[in-house]
């Protein structure tokens, strides 16, 4: 398996929890109850397992080892994907700002969760193509075998050092505990996510 390709997986689970993540609003919105629990396992999910995580992997590994390959950080995507990377963490710090409240019945505090919840959900829908039908495909193009084993090395000690033991595998349990809540499909894993000719390269 490519780095590009664990990355492109754990994207379908990103896209899981967002999915879980829109129905959350959508019941916050309609029923005018809050749902606090679904909602703190979602923040926590996004911080964590998509930022810390996954975001992680992305900043500390592959995007420095394309720029050793020549991409520009200032002048091409991995800039632009960081950028977002950031945009992302302000909308899940907001989200989490306005879980307690939205709880105690402040509608504001509702109406501002479910507003960022629509603009966190379209920025990662749109990040996340960018980097499965682009970023990733030019990735590939320039690594060689020895490069993809020193990443794949270093996704493996993210999981391992970086977030603990098993940590990885709580948070995609906790996936789908939220897609089965919601009657979200699961996500299938172990294929690429790349679809060849979409590369806006
Ligand atoms: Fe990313
Ligand atoms: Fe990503």
């Amino acid at each position: 398996m490519k780095p590009t390709e664990i990355l492109s997986d754990e994207h379908r689970v990103i896209e899981q929890v967002l999915r879980c993540l829109e129905k959350i609003a959508d019941e916050a919105q309609s029923k005018g109850t809050f749902p606090r629990d679904s909602a703190e396992k979602a923040v926590d999910f996004f911080r964590n397992f998509a930022d810390r995580c996954h975001h992680g992997k992305e900043e500390t590994h592959l995007f420095p080892a394309m720029e050793a390959k020549g991409f520009s950080r200032d002048q091409g995507s991995t800039g632009v994907m960081i950028a977002e990377h950031e945009q992302g963490r302000g909308y899940v710090r907001a989200m989490a700002e306005n879980i307690a409240r939205a709880a105690e019945g402040d509608a504001k505090a509702l109406q501002a969760f479910v507003e960022d919840t629509q603009a966190y959900c379209a920025l990662l829908g749109s990040h996340i193509e960018k980097e499965d039908h682009c970023l990733f495909a030019m990735a590939d193009q320039v690594f060689t075998e020895d490069d993809q084993r020193k990443l794949l090395l270093a996704f493996q000690k993210v999981e391992s050092e970086e977030m603990g033991a098993g940590v990885h595998e709580q948070y995609l349990t906790m996936a789908n505990e939220l897609a089965d809540h919601y009657g979200v499909p699961r996500a299938t894993l172990g294929r690429a996510g790349h679809v060849p000719g979409r590369c806006c390269h």
